[in-house]
């Protein structure tokens, strides 16, 4: 490992979920004009912003712009970037803007998924490397868009997987993959949230003062203004996001995927899709989901409940490898190996094991990012994983708003067979003047 990738490592370990130590102000001063990464970040409120926090948390990395279509939130982004490291970023509530300068090497795209795909192949066009948050995008045919933009525009891209940086889900996928566990049959996953019920139903009310709500909807479909279809609880609807599948269930599923001996696209999808408790909620998506995904390893099976907080094990949502010889189960705050008894030899088929204590991530995530955009290698969840594992969050909820039990995907032909209902679903229709974007 080289200096350099020790000290990123470090300071991301050391610094990730503080705000700019002194003695990582004292570190940035050091680092080299010629070493630094210039970033930016469109879409501020959140996550966004949390990630741009680790990536100041480095400390050769400067942020050179901020954009949102929201002034309040810009505003108040711009003057914590500010206090926090003595320079004010450039203020942008137009990204295509933004996107033209030239003292920019990547951007961080902390927007709705229904703005993901223009925004990261506009980025790829104007030669910027791209983190983008998951789901990568709001459709499988964005997914795409995105995955042959990066690859036409040699950008580095990192989807916000980021559970594939922590310490519990490596360690898991190194034990499932080296055999501890024996064979894998099955890989549950569950995930019960009580936000996943949406908000309870609000009137309509005027665009609040300094939002841009023609540009927050952007290529969606065009609307009055109602706050459950703003910040944070958009996801609820199919114009902008796809609720708990693709907000939880994307993560989760990844983690399935990620131990395949071949990681692949779904096939054969099986789908149960209902809502049991809508009363005075404001929401598309489907609180109850079971969805079954045959794969050549092992089967997953997903296990999803909106408005419910626990489950098995005592955890509201995981992951359970089930082997010949003993599951584990993993979340984000470790994992356990419950072993198989073996009656004749009147012992465990395999040792306990345990990993304990919350493994922050997005840090680790951040960083390799990073890394990569300097050695210009694939991230650590470049466009195809990312893709793959959107596959897996958007066909189940396909098929829920369509009413079909089984779906078979050809990713071949990038195309559901014999299902007009399923492929008419796989691209959004934007809306003028927005279209959707030539690679
Ligand atoms: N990796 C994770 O663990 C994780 C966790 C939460 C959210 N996310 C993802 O992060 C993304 C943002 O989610 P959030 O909860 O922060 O949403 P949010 O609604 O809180 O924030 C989105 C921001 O984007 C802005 N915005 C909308 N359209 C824009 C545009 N065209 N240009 C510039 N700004 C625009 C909004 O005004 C808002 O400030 C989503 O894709 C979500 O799935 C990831």
């Amino acid at each position: 490992m080289t200096r350099r990738r020790s000290f990123i490592q470090q300071s991301a370990l050391i610094a990730g979920g503080l705000w700019l130590s002194p003695t990582l102000l004292h570190a940035r001063q050091q680092t080299a004009p010629s070493d630094r990464v210039r970033v930016a970040l469109i879409g501020a409120n959140n996550m966004g912003f949390g990630i741009l926090r680790h990536h100041l948390a480095l400390a050769e990395v400067d942020c050179v712009a901020i954009c949102d279509v929201d002034q309040n939130v810009l505003e108040k982004r711009l003057k914590e970037v500010e206090d926090a490291t003595g320079k004010r970023p450039e203020g942008f509530t137009d990204f295509r803007k933004l996107l033209e300068k030239k003292d920019l090497d990547a951007v961080i795209i902390g927007t709705p998924d229904h703005w993901h795909c223009l925004i990261a192949v506009a980025a790829c066009q104007a030669g910027k490397d791209v983190y983008v948050e998951k789901p990568m995008a709001n459709s499988i045919g964005e997914c795409d868009l995105m995955t042959q933009a990066a690859a036409k525009y040699s950008r580095i891209m990192q989807v916000g997987q980021q559970q594939r940086a922590g310490q519990a889900f490596i360690e898991s996928r190194d034990l499932v993959k080296s055999g501890y566990l024996g064979k894998i049959r099955k890989v549950n996953i569950w995930s019960n949230f009580n936000y996943g019920l949406g908000n309870e139903i609000k009137p309509l009310t005027t665009v609040p003062e300094g939002v841009d709500y023609d540009f927050w909807l952007g290529p969606a479909p065009k609307r009055e203004f109602n706050p459950n279809r703003f910040h944070g609880s958009w996801r609820h609807f199919w114009d902008y996001g796809g609720g708990l599948m693709s907000d939880w269930g994307v993560h989760l599923l990844d983690m399935a995927i990620w131990v395949e001996e071949n990681p692949s696209a779904p096939s054969i999808v099986m789908t149960y899709a209902k809502n049991v408790n809508k009363e005075n909620r404001d929401r598309d998506t489907f609180d109850t989901m079971n969805v079954l995904f045959p794969k050549k390893d092992f089967l997953i099976n997903y296990d999803m409940n909106g408005g419910l907080q626990s489950g098995p094990y005592n955890k509201p949502y995981g992951i359970a490898y089930v082997g010949e010889l003993g599951t584990l189960i993993v979340n984000r705050n470790g994992y356990e190996i419950y072993p198989e008894w073996d009656g004749t030899a009147k012992a465990p088929k395999c040792e306990a094991k345990k990993l304990e204590g919350t493994t922050e991530s997005h840090n680790l995530h951040v960083a390799n990012f990073v890394e990569c955009i300097k050695a210009r290698n694939q991230p650590s969840c470049p466009p195809e994983a990312g893709r793959l594992a959107a596959l897996h969050a958007h066909i189940p909820n396909i098929a829920a708003r369509i009413g079909a039990e089984q779906l078979i995907w050809d990713d071949q032909k990038r195309e559901f067979v014999g299902n007009a209902a399923a492929n008419a679903l796989i691209w959004p229709e934007y809306r003028e003047p927005w279209t959707l974007p030539k690679v």
